[in-house]
């Protein structure tokens, strides 16, 4: 059996382009979120425009057991793991003490506990094959303090730093780890998080389809951080030389802003 390639949040944005980038080079995929009507839509989509194999599975990523509960589906099924996009993550906009610390866990539970491992249970095939690829989906909130998201920026730090680590890790043996760091893009994203209505999603907006493309150019090179788009390279860049304080002043405007 060909090795697979896993795609968490692949029911939506950037997740179902992964998905089908994937699909299009002819690899068998599974494909996991919690909406279950979708995942079959995509499968189907996918199976009819690519002749590939789709597996779709709904879970919930952000439950304790479901990168155990995952890995046995999988192992039970003879899947063996050659690719991970760790995509699924959501955001929420609003003052640290006043968002609901449930709904916070979740998002530390999804963005980083599940991430990490999703990563701890493929890289050991992986590491035996001296083959393998895993992309993370981090973001350019990954690079700095982001009041009114704040546990969403530091999720985003965690997927950074342990992205590059693994990288360094495995490198040279025969596993590619990239991180993507995409700024605003337009997905259900902003929806989601409560974002529509701020300055950060009035600003540059990348289409989904262009942050996808850096993604699969970013795996295919082994870039251990890949920031998506022009505007948020030199955003990125342009850190270095603004104080702390400052940085951490302009994404409480672009969080804060209207509405
Ligand atoms: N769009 C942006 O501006 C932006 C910028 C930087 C980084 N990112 C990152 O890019 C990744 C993809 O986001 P997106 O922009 O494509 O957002 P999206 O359109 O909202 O898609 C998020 C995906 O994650 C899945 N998901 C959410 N909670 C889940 C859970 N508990 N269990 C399983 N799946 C879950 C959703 O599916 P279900 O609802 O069906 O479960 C959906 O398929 C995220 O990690 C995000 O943080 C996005």
């Amino acid at each position: 059996m060909l090795p697979y390639a896993l795609v968490t949040g692949a029911s939506a944005g950037l997740g179902t382009l992964f998905a089908e980038a994937l699909a299009a080079e002819g690899r068998p995929l599974v494909i996991v979120a919690r909406r279950r009507d979708r995942l079959d839509a995509i499968a189907a989509d996918l199976r009819s425009r690519f002749g590939t194999q789709v597996l779709p599975i709904a879970l919930d990523l952000a439950a304790a057991d479901a990168p155990e509960m995952l890995f046995a589906q999988l192992e039970q099924q003879g899947i063996v793991i050659d690719t991970l996009i760790n995509n699924a993550g959501f955001g929420a906009r609003g003052a640290f003490a006043e968002l609901d610390l449930t709904m916070q866990s979740e998002m530390v539970d999804l963005n980083c506990r599940t991430l990490m491992a999703l990563c701890h249970r493929a890289l050991p095939a992986m590491i035996a094959q001296k083959n393998g690829a895993i992309l993370n989906l981090a973001s350019v909130a990954g690079f700095l303090p982001g009041p009114y998201m704040s546990t969403y920026y530091a999720t985003k730090a965690f997927v950074l730093s342990l992205s590059q680590a693994l990288h360094e890790e495995v490198k040279d043996r025969g596993v590619r780890v990239s991180a993507l760091c995409p700024g605003p893009t337009d997905t259900e994203f902003a929806a989601v998080a409560g974002l529509t209505n701020s300055r950060l999603f009035q600003m540059n907006v990348s289409t989904a389809k262009d942050v996808v493309r850096d993604g699969m150019a970013a795996l295919r090179d082994n870039k251990a951080v890949a920031v998506a788009g022009l505007s948020n390279k030199l955003m990125v860049a342009g850190l270095r030389f603004i104080p702390r304080g400052l940085a951490r002043g302009m994404a409480a405007r672009l969080q804060k802003g209207r509405g």
